[in-house]
């Protein structure tokens, strides 16, 4: 994308979003990094403070909100919960309505480049509640013709998780031991790698306007370095 990048970042309190914004503040390539949630976050780091601008929303509300898109080219979302914390019912919320309601107005406010972080095995046919719901976000995004879509399907997350999600992190735990050192990208995607690949995606060229990345793409697009510094 040509002109100066203003990116937008949804679900930026969580451990992908907070790995993200790192990515995004460190590129420097950015003009400025707008920050929609439902929470503001204190930064006591000087940088994040200068490049940021935090807008508060109510997701319930979304349509009463528009103005917090505005001005961004670029939007990148990492929202999602889970059926655990939300109920089946909270978890489509989240995940269906609030990310296809960004989208839209996303698209509203000129959005040309929308990253959706969705997952390894998204499928609207799925019978499990987890895949489908990725599944039909991803289909309603891909009907909302941005100029350019990129949809990332990651595996499990590797994070040192700040909530305590036990079984997440029992899982984690016989992973890191076992699958991850013979085939690290089969199962597994460390939160950097998830994080620089979808920075660095935001320079790269796509002919077709939609791009589906697995996670071997993920990290084949995390070892890239597609772009020179801004003042060299
Ligand atoms: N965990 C995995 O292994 C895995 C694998 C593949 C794909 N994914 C997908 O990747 C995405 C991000 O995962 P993550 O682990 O980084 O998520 P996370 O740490 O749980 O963060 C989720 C983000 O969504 C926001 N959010 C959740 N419920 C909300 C609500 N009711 N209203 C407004 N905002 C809400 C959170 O805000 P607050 O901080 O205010 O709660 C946070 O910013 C999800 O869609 C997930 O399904 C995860």
């Amino acid at each position: 994308m040509s002109g100066e990048l203003i990116a937008l970042v949804t679900g930026y309190t969580g451990e992908s979003g907070k790995a993200l914004l790192k990515e995004l503040i460190k590129n420097n390539q950015f003009k400025k990094i707008i920050l929609v949630g439902r929470r503001q976050v204190d930064y006591s780091d000087n940088e994040y403070k200068e490049k940021t601008e935090q807008r508060q929303i109510d997701f319930d509300k979304i349509d009463d909100y528009s103005e917090a898109f505005r001005g961004a080219n670029v939007h990148y979302c990492c929202l999602g919960t889970t059926r655990g914390k939300a109920g089946a019912e909270g978890f489509r919320r989240v995940d269906f309505d609030y990310i296809v309601g960004a989208a839209r107005l996303a698209k509203q406010a000129g959005c040309k480049h929308f990253h959706l972080l969705s997952s390894q095995g998204a499928n609207s046919q799925s019978l499990f509640l987890y895949t489908k719901v990725k599944g039909q976000t991803e289909t309603a995004l891909t009907q909302m013709s941005f100029e350019r879509l990129s949809i990332y399907r990651p595996a499990m997350l590797m994070v040192d998780r700040v909530e305590n999600r036990a079984f997440e992190s029992f899982a984690q735990t016989i992973v890191r031991n076992t699958v991850q050192r013979v085939a690290p990208e089969l199962i597994t995607t460390p939160i950097e790698i998830l994080a620089r690949a979808m920075c660095f995606n935001a320079f790269t060229k796509n002919q077709s306007g939609i791009e589906i990345l697995d996670n071997h793409a993920i990290f084949r697009l995390a070892e890239q370095q597609p772009f020179l510094p801004k003042d060299t």
